[in-house]
């Protein structure tokens, strides 16, 4: 399905032994518009079925002696989104069920007149396309969820050249720290680019074992290994025409990495356990927070497949070089999940948000996430203050609480508090952080006292 052009330029297989009533069936359905292929012999209609894409098959019961309510499994597994209607005579009514049950979509009893035909083809094309709609629909909710939009000249600049290759086929390699927004990104690219409309696939590399990250990027012939039950059709054909993104490609086994890197160069593949080569036209983002050259150097990544995943680099920065960003998106996190656990709307207090400001955000933007989660279900009343959030214990960088409070819409109290408290964060002794705020032992002591430090 994920290979086809949008129903109604329909593309349908008959097979059935009679020539007769296939020349009757491909003149009906032309004439509605439909690209039409047919087959008088079984093998050759599965043939067909495997090597093109085809929306609808009209399947034959009986075909010179073959099955085809036998070989439904079969095609369904060779062609998995084909919608197959099955053709029985009046006589064989009852196998209509079975091959219902066997996953046929619906059944025609010959002889059929050339408007039954039309209106079941065009079911099956008009259920597709629904199908395509969930599908883009489905894929679309999560990327409205985050918006991406920075105040920040570090991001935005990200954002800006992410915007400019989206509209290209170039491939891009996403760099930053964990928890950057490096998926929340690849997402995006993949909404703002001309294949928007078809799916993003995503493949995890380190969750999985060679062997089933192949399974997972390219298919597999049902029984190529043990616990290969079902065939499947794998990431790199469900992304055709869209994009595939691979996400922590630093972890991607260096043994499989010569067929990545010959499918990321010609788009050609082979399902584990089938000798059909097949193509996919995909675009492709990969991600990792991982020092790739190092990776060269000491051979565990190949250099030529870099060079190919690399065309263009964004490297998304950490949140504590983005602090312009920190209120909007913590603001946007405290309702969500104010929403999303049905609590009453709250805020973030200017002491909560100048502790935040001060922080060093090891964990980044999901982090913070985490952070405003855990705020909102412990916070009662309706303000969120700093007691509410638990930092991690890490110190706030060098000159980061002085720099980023400074000019922020807060009282010269609240700006003291923050940064008397960033100071002894980083601080041996209270004796340091004094010497460091420039004041005596004793007035930082009444300090702490007043401020509840
Ligand atoms: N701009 C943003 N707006 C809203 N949420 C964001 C934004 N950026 C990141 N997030 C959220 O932060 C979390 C981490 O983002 P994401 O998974 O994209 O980071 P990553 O860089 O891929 O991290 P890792 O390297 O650990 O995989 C996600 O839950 C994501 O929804
Ligand atoms: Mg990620």
């Amino acid at each position: 399905m994920s290979n086809l052009p949008a129903a109604p330029q329909g593309r349908i297989l008959a097979i059935d032994d009679d020539p007769g009533l296939l020349q009757n069936f491909a003149l009906c359905l032309e004439d509605a518009g439909y690209r039409v292929n047919t087959a008088t012999r079984l093998q050759e209609g599965m043939k067909l079925a495997a090597s093109q894409p085809f929306h609808v098959c009209l399947l034959d019961r009986d075909i010179a002696g073959d099955s085809g309510l036998d070989a439904l499994p079969r095609l369904r597994e060779l062609a998995p989104g084909l919608r197959v209607i099955m053709v029985t005579a009046h006589s064989h009514v009852e196998d209509a069920v079975r091959a219902i049950a066997e996953g046929a979509a619906d059944y025609l009893v010959k002889p059929c007149s050339p408007a039954q035909l039309r209106i079941a083809v065009a079911r099956q094309l008009d259920t597709l396309d629904l199908l395509s709609r969930l599908e883009t629909l489905e894929r679309q909710q999560p990327r409205q969820a985050s918006t991406l939009q920075s105040n920040s000249p570090a991001m935005s600049e990200v954002l800006a050249v992410a915007r400019q290759v989206a509209r290209t086929d170039a491939n891009v390699l996403l760099l930053g720290e964990s928890g950057t927004g490096k998926g929340v990104l690849a997402n995006a690219i993949h909404g703002w680019s001309p294949r928007a409309s078809r799916p993003l696939a995503t493949v995890n590399c380190p969750s999985l074992s060679a062997e089933l990250l192949e399974s997972e990027l390219f298919g597999h012939a049902k029984g190529s290994f043990t616990g290969a039950t079902q065939s499947t059709q794998g990431r790199a054909s469900h992304a055709d025409g869209g994009t595939l993104f691979l996400d922590e490609v630093g972890d991607f086994p260096l043994a499989l990495q010569p067929k990545l890197l010959r499918f990321v160069q010609d788009k050609e593949y082979e399902r584990i356990g089938e000798p059909d080569t097949r193509r996919a036209d995909v675009r492709i983002i990969s991600a990792t927070n991982r020092d790739l050259e190092a990776m060269v150097r000491d051979n565990s990544f190949r250099l030529d497949l870099l060079y190919r995943l690399n065309v263009i680099s964004l490297v998304l920065p950490p949140l504590r070089d983005r602090r312009e960003d920190l209120a909007a998106l913590a603001n946007g996190f405290v309702r969500r999940y104010a929403n999303s656990y049905h609590l009453p709307a709250r805020h973030l207090s200017e002491q909560a948000l100048l502790r935040m400001q001060a922080y060093a955000w090891p964990g980044n933007v999901r982090e913070l996430q985490n952070v405003i989660e855990r705020a909102v279900i412990l916070c009662t009343g309706e303000q969120i203050g700093p007691e509410h959030l638990a930092l991690g214990g890490e110190p706030a960088p060098a000159g980061a609480g002085s720099g980023v409070g400074v000019g922020a819409p807060v009282s010269l109290e609240t700006l003291e508090r923050a940064h008397i408290e960033a100071v002894m964060a980083h601080a041996e002794t209270l004796e340091a952080a004094a010497r460091t705020l420039g004041i005596d032992g004793s007035t930082l002591y009444r300090k702490r006292k007043a401020y509840g430090l």
